[in-house]
């Protein structure tokens, strides 16, 4: 099959037409460089069964375990990972409730949940809403994880004798690190020395191009859960439907999971998830290709318009983490790039500890908007006096 160009595919006036929250929450003169959609139209076979779907009435309740073997069986082709066990799944609305839920199956209120901060903001939100208590354990400078932080979090939350839940992210969102099978292994041997219980969301675990290890396939992971979704990778967010993974020794728990979760994705979420994992791969080996281009499209334009913001780009996402601690921006540089800019990010301190001085930027967008908004926050910092 021809190779095709998703993220080369729409106009600047294209896009503004969009009434999803990227395209919507600021004045058409800001540049959406924020939120985690893609800039693609959706990829072909998605559009054909979701197109059959409606035009044939078949809009009614979901049925049936299609999108796990459909996950299963990528994974097997993709990751190399034969162990997901489709019988051990269940699904959610989105990968946030899964999370949510399998804490909820470990868990009670008041109970820690130790996160890697700087992390994806809702972490901190839905965490704190189920009625947990966080608990840092923060990155290490160079974004990955830090396994001695990790160990202290550990001690620190099940000092009282709670059940302690780590909540791993992977790959990490925002700095785009893909946990290694050492990493994890790591991780793993942690969680059991201290009872740990992990929750470990892999959204955008089918985004790596390569070296992507799923939790679950690591040894001694058998108690844990992940969460994952097709939605990131094929950018189906507005299709709501995501798949919690028990690891064998979770399977009793996830077997308690209220049957009410079950009614939480949709009918057209689950049929367009299972299409994308199915059928989808050539259109993400074209996205992939795409997203590498942008990403060293990027470090040609911060070296050349903003040479003293540092980036350690990652393979996992399509977000760049930018520290931006050396331009005199302050702890929340994206104020200044939104207000002086016109270009929307996401602003670093609501990462949570590390966060301050720091920018996440979605790259997924064509070359020519994500060209005019490096332009763009280049001329917010003044050049340096000579
Ligand atoms: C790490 C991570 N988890 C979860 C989500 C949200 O997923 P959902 O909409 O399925 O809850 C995102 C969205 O960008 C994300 O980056």
């Amino acid at each position: 099959m021809p190779s095709t160009h998703p993220l080369r595919e729409l106009s600047l006036t294209d896009l503004r037409r969009r009434t999803s929250i990227k395209w919507r929450e600021h004045p058409d003169d800001v540049l959406p460089l924020w939120v985690a959609e893609m800039d693609v139209l959706v990829a072909p076979p998605v559009v054909e069964a979701l197109t059959a779907a409606v035009t044939s009435g078949d809009t009614g309740y979901p049925h049936g375990n299609a999108y796990a073997e459909a996950l299963a069986d990528f994974a097997a082709a993709r990751w190399g990972w034969e162990g997901l066990d489709s019988s051990r799944t269940a699904y959610a609305a989105d990968v946030m409730t899964g999370i949510v839920e399998a804490i909820g199956l470990v868990s009670g209120s008041g109970d820690p949940v130790v996160v890697n901060p700087p992390v994806y903001p809702p972490f901190f939100g839905y965490v704190e809403h189920a009625g947990r208590t966080l608990v840092d354990a923060p990155l290490g400078e160079d974004g990955r994880l830090d396994l001695d932080a990790l160990e202290a979090a550990f001690i620190r939350a099940g000092a009282d004798g709670r059940p302690v839940t780590y909540l791993l992210c992977n790959p990490h969102n925002p700095t785009a690190v893909v946990h290694t099978s050492d990493e994890l292994s790591a991780v793993a041997a942690l969680a059991s020395t201290y009872r740990v219980r992990v929750v470990v969301d892999e959204i955008h675990g089918p985004l790596v191009p390569e070296g992507f290890v799923p939790y679950l396939s690591v040894d001694g992971t058998e108690d844990a859960f992940a969460v994952t979704s097709a939605s990131k990778t094929w950018n189906l967010a507005g299709l709501k439907a995501a798949v919690m993974i028990a690891g064998e020794r979770a399977a009793q728990d996830l077997a308690r999971l209220p049957e009410v979760v079950s009614h939480g994705p949709s009918h057209l979420g689950m049929l367009a998830h299972t299409v994308a994992l199915r059928e989808g791969t050539p259109w993400l080996d074209d996205l992939q290709a795409d997203l590498a281009e942008n990403r060293a499209l990027l470090a040609t334009l911060l070296d050349k318009h903003l040479p003293d913001v540092r980036w350690a780009a990652g393979p996992g996402t399509y977000l760049a983490w930018l520290d931006c601690r050396e331009l005199g921006l302050g702890d929340d540089p994206a104020a200044a790039f939104l207000e002086q800019g016109r270009v929307a990010l996401n602003p670093g301190p609501t990462f949570g500890e590390g966060g301050a001085g720091h920018v996440r930027l979605n790259f997924a967008t064509t070359p020519e908007i994500l060209t005019e908004a490096i332009e763009r926050m280049g001329r917010v910092v003044p050049p340096p006096t000579p």
